[in-house]
């Protein structure tokens, strides 16, 4: 297994230019099943998640391949609606293609995702959502079978989400696209990556209104077709890179990104005494940040869009580790979503966890240590962090960063930092 070894101290400093975001891509992938005509899409990362993605849909029988960062995808050929448990279990944004199958084709079984590192995450709100749209759903032997009504197409209904879900929204909206009637969903995830998904469902001629807002009305058409569309900035990369200017004094300008869509983080960043700048329009804006002292300590608890994102939980805490003074985190989200403690309290820092809560006392500066990535948010704050520290640090299991980070070691080494990849193996 791949490593990582880091030398540091680095200052983070210099340009990086951000990639296709993986939680856009993911569904967007998926929503190409909807379309009966090929559909191109631009701007797709390169990563393990995109690369499970496609191998799955290329398995239904799908025409789809990837060149740079370009997807094309004919549904032409699409012979069976089966999304096996070896592909599902690796990535659970696979659950992703049950909606579209059962929308288009009456019928999808798909394995159960099963739990991860970071929580349960039950899939409980997808097949809710398909039920009150008619489809029959059985759970058997880990795979959940659905089969749309009689006529082969789902049914529009009004139906309100007991929880805000990101996979969950998705999933009903690209469904309900082709449903027969309107669909009027409450309670729906406003993530950019769900708006983009339902921008790009437009485009292929769907019927959606309230976009970006907890409303969401789909009024059902009986064919899409595809499109030409290009996956939104990933606000997520491009917070973690953010993060390391703030964690070793340096200057980290991120292009090709939107700072509308990373408000909430931004703002932590000026409250931790980051100085931010932004520029450009469209696909040619900029965030840059530059920090000079020790960052301040400050409170966060997460939530779901517009409130501070659990996917920049982990990145914050290790600024948070350097503070001059107490910070507190609450995790709202995910109830697992802690792993990365023991490991950064490796690194040096002081962190206790209690419950949904971790108070972070601030150290002067990280130590070089190995430590084990746990999952992929937490696996970039700790490659941050060993570049912060001085000394040697090696990072295992970094299996978990190549699934959401495109070219990570090239855009960590523009930035300054003394990274390779190693595997103990080939030695
Ligand atoms: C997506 C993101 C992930 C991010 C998360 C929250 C992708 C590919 N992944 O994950 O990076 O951390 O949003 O912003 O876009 N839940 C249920 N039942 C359900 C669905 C969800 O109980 O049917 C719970 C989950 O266990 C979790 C919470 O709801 O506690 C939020 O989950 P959800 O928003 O669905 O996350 P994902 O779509 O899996």
């Amino acid at each position: 297994m791949d490593q990582f070894l880091i030398k540091g101290a680095s200052r983070i400093a210099g340009e990086v230019t951000i990639s296709g975001a993986k939680n856009a891509a993911l569904p967007l992938l998926a929503a190409m099943i909807l379309a009966k005509t090929p559909t191109t899409l631009h701007n797709v990362p390169s990563l393990q998640d995109v690369r499970t993605l496609i191998q799955l849909i290329s398995g239904l029988g799908v025409v789809i391949k990837k060149e740079g960062n370009t997807v094309t995808c004919n549904t032409k050929t699409i012979d069976n609606f089966y999304a096996p448990y070896d592909l599902v279990k690796t990535m659970r944004a696979s659950i992703l293609v049950l909606g579209p199958l059962l929308a288009r084709f009456g019928e999808a079984e798909v394995s159960l995702p099963g739990g991860c590192a970071i929580g349960s995450r039950p899939v409980d709100q997808h097949l809710k959502a398909f039920e009150a749209m008619g489809a029959e759903i059985t759970v058997e032997n880990g795979y959940v079978k659905a089969k749309a009504p009689k006529g082969g197409r789902l049914i529009g209904c009004q139906h309100t989400f007991d929880m805000v879900t990101v996979g969950g929204t998705e999933n009903v909206i690209m469904a309900a696209a082709l449903a027969r009637g309107v669909t009027q969903l409450e309670n729906c995830a406003r993530e950019p990556e769900v708006v983009d998904l339902a921008n790009m469902l437009v485009a292929m001629g769907a019927k959606i209104s309230g976009i970006g807002t907890a409303s969401l009305v789909i009024e059902g058409v009986e064919e899409l077709h595809g499109c030409e569309y290009s996956v939104v900035s990933d606000r997520i990369e491009t917070g973690s890179y953010l993060a390391g200017a703030l964690m070793t004094r340096g200057d980290v300008l991120t292009k090709n990104t939107d700072p509308v869509l990373l408000q909430p983080v931004l703002k932590k960043f000026e409250d931790m005494g980051a100085t931010i700048t932004t520029g450009g329009n469209g696909k040619d804006s900029w965030i840059r940040a530059q920090m000079t002292g020790r960052p301040k300590p400050i409170d966060i608890r997460t939530q779901p869009h517009p409130g501070f994102p659990t996917d920049m939980q982990a990145q914050l805490m290790a600024v948070c580790c350097l503070a001059d003074g107490t910070s507190t985190i609450i995790e709202n989200i995910f109830e697992n979503r802690y792993m990365h403690v023991p490991e950064l309290n490796r690194l040096g820092a002081n962190i206790m966890v209690d419950g949904h809560t971790a108070i972070i006392e601030g150290v002067e500066k990280f130590t070089a240590a190995p430590v084990m990535a746990t999952d992929l948010r937490a696996s970039i704050s700790l490659v941050m962090a060993a570049a912060a520290a001085e000394g040697e640090s090696l990072i295992d299991r970094i299996y978990h960063i190549d699934r959401g980070y495109d070219d990570v070691e090239t855009k960590l080494r523009g930035l300054g930092v003394n990274i390779e990849r190693i595997n103990p193996n080939k030695r």
